[in-house]
């Protein structure tokens, strides 16, 4: 990779700049950095910069997931939660649908005058738009002779009933019935009705509504706007599906992948983790319907062209919950989880499980290369647990990375435990978490400049900046503290590989945890600035770091400034990003060193900025959004004004 640098980038000298935003031809600048254009310091990780889903705040089900129907399977253990049945209406398990939600409605029509039905109320309502089509999908039969009568229709919120379509119901056998209906109105908290217009009896189960136009038009499908905000970070690795909700509150009710793939009907639910959380109950109605699982999970990292990383259960339950410990001599069937896993991801379709990932209509590999096992875990029951996948997982895939973790937090007794753990265990990768105050992000931008460089990489998996000042807030200091930590990843790319903000969801009716990276009601979606942090890094990752310098030594924070320089191998820039973390501008020059031939050299500067650190942005209105402007270069070196609480990525061509 060096070479190539050198023969693109050696024997060009680089012309700079006439006058632009945060762009200066000051004589008496504050600072100098230096950049060497000729080395590589490090190789950046196409995987470095990434996201990490977990089914958190209705993340998967009531967010990215597009189903609208809520317990469409009757298996919650009330049967009716996000149903209000009227008249006669029962829950039957006889002779079921499905063997694994066995669950199912039967609905009598007595011939009269009460009405028989049930309504949906959605998470938190339906989400429904004008001119939209929706695919109402069900199963049924009916002891009936002639065909029974199910009139459909969508209730907005004024409970004002404005869509009435007749559906048929006919046959004692299980059947679907699918119908595509156009919405007349746009209403976020719609509902959804089924009324039993004809005298007799029907039964029904499995009772779906989707977008027509989900991500990629899929009938079991993700909203697309969700999906395609994902598309927009340009994420090198996505990592899945959690998170605490791998470990589970308990044993039985950890994430098993092998429940949430193969037909979507049979796929049993699941007690979601966050079904409660310290200190009080907030969602008793919490739980997964596996709709969108691991198939789908895998086939979204190959449409946003990350790298999937899937994290499985090492055979304990979450540590602040219940903690169970799975024997060691019965841990076998987890660690076959995780050989079948990797035999679900890339066998063959005459194996086993690969032949269930061809029959759901994906046959080629998905080529995975990594896998997690275990989250936040700590204690000396983790790695005697972790040592004996990692022989299983070596001895049958030896090419398969394998990545541990170092528990909760940043540092303290647990982390300085499990990190010399790691390393004897010899795991790929070290999954890092840390949940600080936007201080502590500013001050650790220099964190990994004295880790070992012969040991595992780092997998920074879950951070994000916690402003507790502000309620938590995805305000503009949480973000731009981000931007300055970020900074330290990049320059440390030869040791971090992998980097996850977390969590990546929220609905703004229905959340346990703060900050996170996107928010939604069940129409709209609003990014935060922390999200074009992101994306300002994911789409201006560049191959190779290069060496950056102020006084000799590399820009963690004297100063307020932060700063790292990169190569781009695919474009042939340079790409710099600077945050200024003052309130006050900053004069910079930026020399480049390492150049031979002058050539022209313009570019784009993309920058956030606001003088506001508590600034958010708002359903309906991003005031926090990158703007983009040209860079002219007419001289050897930059001059750079930068403003105050400003993150800039400049991206320069060398021609
Ligand atoms: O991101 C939210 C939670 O934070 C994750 O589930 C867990 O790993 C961490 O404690």
């Amino acid at each position: 990779m060096k070479q190539i640098i050198l023969s693109v980038v050696l024997g060009v000298i680089l012309v700079f700049p006439v006058k632009s935003v945060a762009q200066t031809n000051r004589t008496d600048v504050q600072h100098v950095m230096t950049i060497d254009v000729s080395k590589s310091a490090a190789k950046i990780q196409p995987t470095m910069y990434g996201i990490f889903f977990e089914d958190i705040n209705f993340g998967a089900d009531g967010g990215l997931y597009a189903e609208l129907v809520k317990n469409r399977s009757f298996e919650f253990p009330q049967p009716f939660v996000g149903w209000v049945p009227f008249g006669n209406v029962k829950v039957m398990d006889e002779n079921p649908c499905f063997a694994k939600n066995p669950h199912y409605v039967r609905i009598t029509n007595d011939g009269s005058l009460t009405r028989a039905g049930l309504d949906n109320e959605g998470f938190k309502g339906i989400g429904l738009k004008k001119g939209e089509e929706y695919r109402f999908s069900f199963y049924a039969r009916t002891a009936a002779v002639k065909p029974m009568r199910l009139s459909v229709e969508f209730v907005n919120s004024a409970s004002e009933n404005r869509l009435k379509q007749n559906v048929e119901i006919s046959g004692n056998e299980w059947k679907k019935v699918t119908v595509i209906l156009k919405s007349p109105f746009t209403d976020a908290h719609s509902r959804l009705r089924l009324v039993l217009t004809t005298p007799g009896t029907v039964d029904l189960d499995h009772i779906s509504l989707f977008p027509v136009k989900t991500w990629k038009e899929r009938e079991n499908g993700l909203r697309a706007d969700l999906a395609q905000a994902l598309y927009d970070l340009n994420p090198g690795v996505f990592r899945f599906p959690g998170g605490c909700i791998v470990e589970g509150t308990t044993l039985e009710t950890r994430y098993q992948w092998k429940n949430t793939v193969g037909p979507v009907e049979n796929r049993p639910l699941n007690i979601n983790r966050w079904n409660y959380t310290f200190p009080h109950k907030f969602f008793p109605d919490y739980y997964q319907s596996y709709g969108m699982g691991f198939f789908e999970l895998f086939q979204l990292s190959e449409d946003i062209g990350a790298e999937p990383l899937p994290v499985l259960s090492c055979g304990l339950s979450c540590q602040y919950e219940k903690g169970e410990e799975v024997p060691l001599d019965q841990l076998q069937p987890y660690i076959q989880d995780a050989l079948d896993l990797i035999e679900f991801a890339n066998g063959p379709v005459t194996s086993v499980w690969g032949k269930v990932r061809a029959e759901m209509g994906h046959p080629e590999p998905f080529n995975l290369k990594m896998i997690g096992i275990g989250n936040e875990q700590w204690g000396k029951v983790y790695p005697e647990r972790l040592e004996m996948f990692v022989e299983a997982i070596r001895t049958k895939y030896p090419d398969i990375k394998i990545v541990g973790s170092s528990g909760p937090s940043a540092g303290g007794d647990r982390f300085d435990y499990l990190w010399p753990e790691m390393k004897r265990i010899g795991v790929d990768l070290v999954d890092e978490h840390y949940y600080m105050e936007p201080d502590w992000f500013f001050k650790n931008a220099a964190r990994y400049d004295n880790y070992d460089r012969k040991g595992p990489k780092v997998f920074a998996g879950e951070y994000a900046s916690h402003d507790k000042k502000s309620g938590k807030a995805n305000n503009f200091l949480s973000a731009l503290s981000e931007a300055a930590f970020m900074t330290g990843l990049e320059r440390n790319a030869d040791v971090v590989h992998l980097a996850t903000y977390a969590p990546l969801f929220a609905h703004v009716d229905a959340w346990q945890w703060n900050p996170d990276l996107i928010w939604f009601d069940n129409l709209r979606i609003m990014r935060t600035p922390n999200y074009y942090v992101q994306q300002m890094y994911g789409m201006n990752a560049g191959t190779n770091v290069l060496p950056l310098k102020m006084d000799g030594k590399p820009v963690a924070g004297q100063d307020n400034l932060y700063a790292t320089a990169a190569w781009d191998d695919c474009t042939g820039e340079v790409i710099v990003k600077v945050v200024n973390s003052s309130d006050k501008a900053a004069t910079v020059r930026i020399d480049f060193n390492g150049l031979k031939k002058q050539r022209l050299l313009s570019g784009t500067c993309t920058y956030l900025q606001s003088d506001n650190l508590k600034m958010t942005n708002v359903l309906g209105t991003e005031t926090i959004i990158p703007r983009t402007r040209p860079i002219q270069v007419n001289a050897q070196s930059l001059d750079l004004e930068l403003l105050p609480y400003y993150f800039g990525v400049y991206r320069l061509q060398v021609r």
